[in-house]
């Protein structure tokens, strides 16, 4: 097969490396895997890096890295890309070292994000050490793990035609929910390997690029040890715990310091395309997940403790 194998890294460019750092090695047990010139790189397994941080004003998400399974795969791809007029260049040795890569192809999807192809993207040269997990992250055949990205008025069928026809993912459900009278959420869900989504889409009304990246762990103490870490630093939440009613992630969401959101996450489900029926759903949450408001309100309501004043 010549399409994506799985989600091998993000880039994103922060205004604020500090706080990233802090939030991703304290708070989400990430581990530091070096400094760069302008930025740092974050690890959650074996892999040399599957965030990389830049200094930047855009604090967002800059490109993704896609990595296919073999040279000849990624000559197909790239080709296939080219045969439907959409632009695709070569990335030259510095961008390849930078990444950590073999070699990397260089494009844009309708939505005007960087999505760089690639293969053979490095191990590092210790082994993966977290200070704060109790297990590991989930990567291996999955992937680094799942993203949401805004469609930001491209229409369905035309991004589509680039993740599917072109990149050779494939869809695993749609859900669709009224939140409020006229105000529906409407989000597809691709996989493109076991993990039942590696990247979404919706086109709810959002100033970044991307909404949240899942990350998936494998203990599920380590979801609550980091919504405790979380609360502990004051770091927001957008939602509480909670679970997804297609992937049966239990997680919560937390802002990163660039004010898009990190899902952490355990117990993803894992698909089978000989067996996975697609289906349309109306729910995006099977039990939580509540806005931090609504939590906000029930603290500010509870009566003080006995003994104590109002
Ligand atoms: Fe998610």
């Amino acid at each position: 097969m010549s399409g994506v194998k799985e989600l091998g890294y993000v880039v994103y460019e922060v205004s604020g490396l500090a706080d990233w750092e802090h939030f991703g090695v304290e708070l989400l047990g990430m581990q530091l895997g070096e400094k760069t010139d302008d930025g740092f790189t974050l690890r959650t397994d074996e892999k040399a890096h599957r965030w990389v941080i830049t200094e930047g004003p855009a604090d967002d998400l800059v490109a993704t890295g896609y990595e296919v399974s073999e040279e000849v795969a990624l000559d197909a791809l790239v080709a296939k890309v080219r045969a439907a007029g959409v632009e695709v260049t070569e990335g030259d040795t510095a961008l390849a070292a930078a990444r950590k890569v073999e070699r990397i192809f260089v494009t844009t999807d309708p939505m005007g994000n960087r999505v760089e192809l690639v293969t053979g993207l490095a191990d590092a040269a210790t082994p993966f050490a977290s200070k704060k997990l109790l297990g590991g992250f989930v990567t291996g055949a999955g992937g680094a793990g799942h993203q949401v990205l805004l469609a930001h008025g491209v229409s369905r069928e035309t991004y589509l035609a680039f993740y599917i026809d072109l990149l050779g993912f494939r869809i695993s459900d749609i859900i669709v929910e009224e939140l409020a009278p006229g105000i529906v959420a409407d989000l597809i869900f691709l996989h493109c390997n076991g993990r039942h989504h590696t990247v979404a889409f919706g086109d709810m009304p959002h100033p970044k690029k991307t909404h949240h990246f899942m990350v998936e762990v494998q203990d599920i103490r380590d979801v609550g040890m980091a919504y405790d870490r979380c609360m502990d630093a004051k770091q927001p939440f957008e939602m509480t715990l909670g679970m997804h009613p297609n992937d049966h992630m239990f997680s919560f969401y937390v802002f990163t310091p660039s004010g898009f959101s990190v899902e952490y996450g355990w117990g993803g489900l894992i698909i089978d395309d000989e067996t996975w029926e697609v289906k349309t759903l109306d729910r995006l949450h099977s039990w939580g997940h509540r806005p931090s408001a609504v939590v906000a309100e029930l603290l500010a309501a509870a009566p003080a403790p006995h003994g104590e004043d109002h």
